[in-house]
């Protein structure tokens, strides 16, 4: 089983752009007698925007917690198009992505942008799901560890140990993502455990310990007891595989 007794595991599913919000509650409502009522996990569905108000009232009264994708920085003012932390705090979010390798390809999300969003959800009160994670490139060009690292250092910048209790990571390979493709076990192992002697350097062993890492990239029922039978790793970030009732809940329920 994985990680320490202090880390409770999680299980997060990013639908990504997938699902209206009738067709979430549908897929909320398939799951949910297939998760045990209480369990030793935590279970975060993330749908986008504007299924989450159906997604939460699906779940309340569960054990499912709900998390968007994305936030902006601000609380609110002249920028169309964005949420804000507070307003999903609103809408019954306790969790977010932020930094999800498809935002930074796709939408220009640098470190600096990353940074600021994880310091909104945290002055919301909501638990980010940092995600870090190096291209195929790099891994080949023997730099994993440098850019998980450069990732790392600059979200968590001008953060002290004590605001950083809600943190969740998940190390997300970008070449593991819908490919396929799963990092090994070890190969996850190894990555997550050098994210957590980070913080354990920089924040102290207290945090260190405390910190839920997640593995992301291809989690499939086939493989996450592999994934989980690792000392660092705490849970998964499900992508395709969340997207199906029966897959996600036996991911849940590995
Ligand atoms: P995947 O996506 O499980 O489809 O590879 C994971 C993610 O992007 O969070």
């Amino acid at each position: 089983m994985a990680g320490s007794a202090e880390r409770t595991p999680i299980i997060a599913g990013n639908w990504k752009m997938h699902k209206t919000p009738l067709e979430a509650e549908e897929l909320v409502r398939a799951l949910l007698p297939q998760v045990a009522p209480a369990g030793d996990r935590e279970v975060v569905r993330c749908p986008p925007f504007p299924a989450l108000a159906a997604v939460v009232a699906a779940c309340r009264g569960t054990r499912v917690a709900v998390g968007a994708q994305n936030l902006h920085w601000e609380r609110e003012g002249a920028f169309t198009g964005e949420v804000s932390a507070p307003m999903l705090v609103a809408v019954g979010c306790r969790y977010v992505i932020v930094g999800h390798s498809e935002r930074r390809q796709y939408c220009g999300e640098d470190d600096w942008l990353v940074n600021r969003k994880l310091k909104a959800a945290l002055a919301a009160g909501l638990r980010p799901i940092l995600c870090v994670g190096e291209t195929l490139a790099q891994r080949e060009l023997g730099i994993t560890e440098a850019v998980c690292a450069i990732q790392l250092k600059s979200a968590l910048a001008g953060l002290a140990a004590g605001d950083l209790e809600p943190l969740v990571i998940a190390y997300e390979p970008v070449w593991a993502i819908g490919t396929g493709r799963t990092a090994s076990a070890s190969d996850a192992q190894e990555v997550i455990a050098f994210l957590r002697s980070l913080l354990a350097r920089d924040y102290g062993t207290a945090l260190a310990q405390q910190v839920p890492i997640l593995y992301g990239g291809s989690v499939k029922p086939e493989n996450i007891g592999a994934l989980m039978a690792q000392a660092d790793i705490d849970g998964a970030l499900v992508g395709g595989a969340s997207l199906d009732a029966a897959s996600f809940a036996a991911i849940v329920n590995f």
